[in-house]
């Protein structure tokens, strides 16, 4: 949003792409911006236009698609500019043009958002807003918000009603996560943005150079509002001077983005917002207000000055992508149950599955297939859901359930997951089975993948994008899914409804735990200095975390390139056990659970042969200390929970590794992150 320095439509148009390809990694399936257009003074509000452009495909193709438009001039300079740019990575309705952003409140674009989350109330607040005359034209969630703002604002009291206002009303009836940033025809060269849940900042760029400043938030609460302006104006003139500066006849630009890569080519001085914060762009003067909340402190948002290079900016404070994803598992794994389950009730309703519950409680059996990570968290799953949902349940590996020609029946049901949704071997199965008639379901990180639009149903994690090679959310949160599933399929077991209580509150707790887990990176890092010079390394376990083996074992292999085997422990004496000896490093995944005892043989038969192992086991468990070289002490949860936290030691393990031999951790050799060939 620019004042006071004249910006040709060309100019704008760069800047906006040049950030959006800088959020890219985030998402990219479809992208749009809206821009003033050309004034009219005839039949338009105001004589203000807003012009959309939206294109499917990445930043690129709209880049493209933006110098076709001849009937907007390109060179027409605007004094007060406000333009706005959205990147896609769909998580309700496949990509293309229509449920790309910005999203409009109707034909004329009286109001346009953008939006960065997901509205869980989004059926409900359409299906109000559809018997009110409103009509539709995506299958998105956000559209409801555009939709909700022109109703307030059809149905305000007066016409004093500030921009800023209609927004708080809106954000009222949302649920869900949201950055919201809004565009009006009604209300000319204003922004107004606020957030709850997902991340937002304000890029602040003057002609002199801004110090730390604070920008005081003030309350939308009557009288109070005064006694802090008041207040406020003593406590910060300096701040007026650097912001409120189109009196001063200074340039100031403002940017609204959801991290700071988008915008630090153009200022690196940038404040962050916190949730229920409403930001306001008037006349070259931002304001904050709280939404909804109690008098009673007086916070300030801090201007700072940001010191990181692009790249770093993109991974936060990681050093790689994987890195940023391992931490990311707390609330990658709230994204993927937002909206699903009810800590209340105990209801779990996953939305594209639920018109074929019926036909899948009737079924033969479930063939989960997948390729990799996504295999594992079938495998992983597989006992809790043959448990919950009384059937027999095979799992598969795409490739070679289709070189054995497996016989499929009308009356099997297939899931498919796949973190990309494209991974060809996946992709052929899917067909293999559609074509003898079993129903198809897909279970993917990715909107519109292929293995999406070919199912008949499905679940979309909703992990977000995962960039680095080695998956790691995407696998959590395959995991917590298809426990969902399990749990949705058992809602009328009478038998079933105590340990159903038990995981979902265990669920309700897992973020939590997550972090726990998280906060053991020092201790692994510092067992990867004792490792990471070896060539071997044996992951061993059953039951439940007979999958965190697999998995650990593959995270190894793929980034550090040390040759590493997943182990059942029940199999150890038939071969494996010819390998311990006194330099054969081994992690035993041990926790307490009906393999606990088992599991202790197991140990036995290693440490008789002088090895020295490395045990992931619960807190508190002074057997395994004893007998352990190390511990890596987790909390306990359900069972059946257990191995996602379980796995989370191994991921850092192979990343603290990969970076100790000095390897590429985001690009592994010989991978890549979709393999669409079989
Ligand atoms: C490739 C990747 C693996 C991934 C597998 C399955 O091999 O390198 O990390 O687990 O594909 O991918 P999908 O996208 O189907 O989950």
């Amino acid at each position: 949003l620019n004042y006071q320095v004249p910006r040709t439509r060309k100019e704008i148009f760069e800047t906006l792409v040049k950030g959006l390809q800088r959020l890219e990694y985030r998402g990219y399936d479809s992208a749009g911006i809206a821009v003033d257009g050309p004034n009219k003074t005839t039949t338009d509000i105001n004589g203000n236009t807003i012009c959309l452009i939206k294109k499917t495909g990445k930043v690129k193709a709209l880049d493209e698609e933006l110098y076709k438009k001849d009937t907007l001039d390109l060179d027409e300079k605007l004094n007060t500019h406000f333009g706005l740019a959205h990147t896609r990575w769909a998580t309700h309705g496949e990509p293309s043009a229509l449920n790309s952003h910005p999203h409009r409140s109707d034909k004329d674009n009286e109001f346009v958002v953008i939006h960065n989350g997901i509205i869980t109330n989004y059926k409900e607040l359409k299906k109000y807003l559809i018997n009110k005359g409103y009509e539709f034209e995506s299958e998105t969630d956000t559209e409801v918000i555009p939709k909700l703002i022109k109703y307030v604002y059809d149905n305000r009291e007066n016409d004093s009603i500030t921009f800023s206002t209609l927004v708080e009303r809106v954000i009222q009836q949302l649920e869900g996560a949201f950055a919201l940033v809004f565009k009006s025809r009604h209300y000319p060269g204003e922004a107004v943005s606020t957030r709850r849940g997902s991340p937002l900042l304000i890029g602040v760029r003057s002609e002199h150079e801004l110090s730390t400043e604070h920008i005081p938030v003030q309350y939308n609460s009557g009288h109070f509002k005064e006694e802090v302006q008041e207040k406020n104006s003593h406590n910060r003139p300096d701040c007026s001077n650097a912001i409120n500066s189109v009196g001063n006849g200074k340039a100031v630009e403002y940017y609204f983005a959801s991290d700071a890569s988008a915008i630090i080519e153009h200022t690196n001085k940038v404040l962050y917002l916190e949730d229920d914060d409403v930001a306001v762009v008037t006349k070259g003067e931002l304001s904050i207000h709280r939404v909804n909340r109690q008098a009673g402190e007086d916070p300030v948002r801090a201007i700072q000055t940001l010191q990181m290079e692009l790249q770093q900016i993109m991974k936060g404070n990681f050093d790689a992508f994987m890195q940023k994803e391992i931490f990311e598992q707390p609330e990658s794994v709230v994204n993927t149950m937002r909206g699903r389950i009810c800590f209340d009730s105990n209801k779990v309703v996953l939305g594209g599955l639920k018109d074929h519950l019926k036909e899948i409680k009737r079924c033969r059996r479930l063939i989960m297939i997948g390729c990799g990570t996504s295999f594992h968290a079938a495998v992983a799953t597989r006992q809790i859901l043959e448990e919950l949902t009384e059937l027999p349940v095979m799992v598969e590996l795409a490739s070679d359930f289709l070189d054995r020609n497996t016989p499929v029946f009308r009356d099997d049901v297939s899931f498919f997951i796949s973190q990309s949704g494209e991974t060809a071997d996946t992709l052929m199965a899917l067909r293999y089975c559609k074509n003898r008639g079993a129903l198809t379901v897909g279970i993917t990180n990715t909107v519109g993948s292929t293995i999406c639009r070919e199912t008949d149903c499905g679940v979309h994690i909703n992990a977000g994008p995962e960039i680095g090679v080695a998956s790691t959310k995407a696998y959590t949160s395959q995991f917590v899914a298809l426990i969902m599933f399990g749990l949705m399929m058992s809602e009328d077991r009478l038998s079933l409804q105590e340990r159903r209580l038990e995981i979902i509150k265990g669920l309700n707790v897992l973020p939590e735990l997550i972090k726990q887990v998280l906060s053991l990176d020092l201790k692994i890092k510092a067992i990867a200095n004792e490792l990471y010079q070896q060539r071997s390394l044996l992951v061993m376990g059953r039951g439940f975390n007979y999958a965190t083996c697999l998995e650990g074992a593959l995270k190894i292999k793929e980034i550090t390139y040390m040759h590493s085997e997943g182990i059942l422990a029940g199999e150890l004496k038939h071969g494996p056990l010819a390998l311990i000896d006194t330099q054969m490093p081994v992690i035993m995944v041990i926790m307490r659970d009906a393999c606990y005892v088992k599991c202790q043989n197991a140990l036995q038969q290693v440490t008789a042969r002088s090895g020295r192992p490395i045990i992931i086991c619960c807190k508190d468990d002074s057997e395994m200390t004893k007998n352990a070289y190390q511990t890596i002490e987790l909390p306990h949860t359900v069972d059946c929970l257990q191995g996602i936290l379980s796995v989370i030691p191994l991921q850092l393990l192979s990343f603290h590794l990969a970076v100790l031999r000095g390897y590429d951790v985001d690009c592994p050799r010989n991978l890549a992150k979709s393999v669409t060939v079989e």
